[in-house]
């Protein structure tokens, strides 16, 4: 067992944190309080190739392994939360299954642009009543001849309204459950597809979270992602990957709100010395610190674990229930340590601890984790 990131990976996780404390931590605040898309942050992370991390270069991307992936994710978002799980839903939910399922041709228009970062992709399997159960989705895709027609309405879209491209999951068979769940891409700009309202939420307000409503919308057979009924097999298995991605980007958000508690204590004066004398604030920071290293190595571990090409399905479920908890438990510290400041909008970390709720709820609510890795153990 070998703890040590590679010469790659550390010269790459010290040019993404140049990266993010240059252009990323500038704006995270303004980008908070405006809710602006981050376009142009998007292209300058493309350009160092943080779009298609573990894509092959072959496809477009920079060929990357999954800890690379981590560990980018984890940069910008210990930065910009936003940020990070745009570039996450690009990697993993986007490119990652066109990648993985797509054919030669597909690839060539939906995955070499978009893991270039030249295009943006999002992955629409939320309805507005099939939330944890995917499985129940009710946009139906008709087949008529050449093509699919598409009815129904996506929920909660992250990148939905910036999106040039979305995977899709439509039912082209419902007597058949979730065995009649089929993929399917979906441009911009194509006839019936329209964005919906975009949501207004807690954190993470720069991500153009979003419906999308798809009316007698009509995309050819060709843009069929894998094979039909096989689309929530599709769904579960780029989840697995997301999930990864999420835990990177909530041990991020910890990092920041970690980093921006322990300063302070080290500054603020009270009773006669900075608050890091005592040992209320050092128990607080100690657990924090612990707690970061635990999530990070589980992510780590289960990056590894999909490198090696096995299921890694229980992995990701442990990382992300762990991380995602792990951070709204180290931003809540980071509150208390900045006490009366903490509370205000002048110090970051109450927006750290908006940001960390979502990932205690995306890509599979803390429950569906659990219920994912209790299905696992009790199989073993
Ligand atoms: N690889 C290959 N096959 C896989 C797989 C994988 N990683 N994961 C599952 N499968 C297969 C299973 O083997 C099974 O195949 P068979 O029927 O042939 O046996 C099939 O897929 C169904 O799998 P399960 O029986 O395990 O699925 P389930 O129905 O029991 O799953 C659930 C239930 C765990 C609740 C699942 O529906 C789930 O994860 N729900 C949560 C949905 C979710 O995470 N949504 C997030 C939306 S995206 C988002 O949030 C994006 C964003 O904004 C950033």
């Amino acid at each position: 067992m070998n703890f040590q990131l590679s010469e790659e990976q550390e010269l790459l996780q010290k040019s993404v944190r140049e990266f993010a404390e240059a252009e990323v931590r500038p704006l995270a605040k303004e980008l908070d309080e405006t809710g602006h898309f981050p376009r142009e942050l998007f292209q300058k992370a493309a350009a160092l190739g943080l779009t298609g991390i573990a894509v092959r270069e072959a496809e477009g991307g920079a060929g990357f392994d999954h800890i690379a992936y981590t560990i980018v994710i984890e940069e910008v978002s210990r930065c910009c939360a936003s940020t990070g799980v745009i570039l996450s839903v690009q990697n993993s939910l986007y490119c990652a299954p066109v990648e993985h399922y797509g054919t030669a041709e597909q690839k060539g228009k939906f995955l070499a642009p978009y893991a270039r970062g030249e295009k943006i992709g999002c992955f629409a399997l939320t309805e507005p009543q099939a939330g944890s159960n995917a499985s129940a989705l009710q946009t139906k895709g008709v087949r008529h001849g050449d093509a699919y027609v598409i009815n129904g309405t996506k929920a909660w879209i992250t990148c939905g309204g910036a999106a040039d491209a979305v995977v899709v999951f439509v039912n082209t068979d419902p007597a058949k459950g979730e065995k009649g769940i089929t993929a399917l891409l979906v441009e911009r700009g194509t006839p019936g597809f329209k964005v919906g309202k975009e949501e207004k939420k807690l954190g993470i307000s720069a991500t153009a979270c979003s419906e999308l409503i798809f009316s007698d919308c009509s995309v050819p057979v060709a843009n069929r992602l894998g094979n039909e009924g096989e689309g929530y097999k599709v769904a579960l298995s780029t989840l697995d990957g997301g999930r990864i991605g999420i835990a990177a980007q909530a041990t991020g958000i910890a990092q920041g709100a970690f980093e921006a508690a322990l300063k302070y204590s080290q500054e603020r004066v009270a009773f006669g010395g900075t608050i890091s004398q005592f040992q209320a604030i050092q128990f607080m920071l100690a657990d924090m610190a612990t707690e970061l290293d635990a999530a990070r190595l589980l992510n780590r571990k289960a990056a590894w674990k999909q490198d090696t090409g096995a299921r890694f399905s229980m992995d990701a479920a442990i990382a992300k229930l762990f991380a995602s908890e792990m951070a709204t438990r180290v931003t809540h510290k980071a509150i208390q340590i900045h006490g009366g400041n903490g509370y205000s909008r002048e110090y970051p970390v109450e927006r750290n601890y908006r940001d960390a709720r979502i990932t205690e709820i995306y890509e599979g609510t803390s429950e569906i984790q659990r219920l994912v890795i209790a299905g696992w153990v009790l199989k073993s």
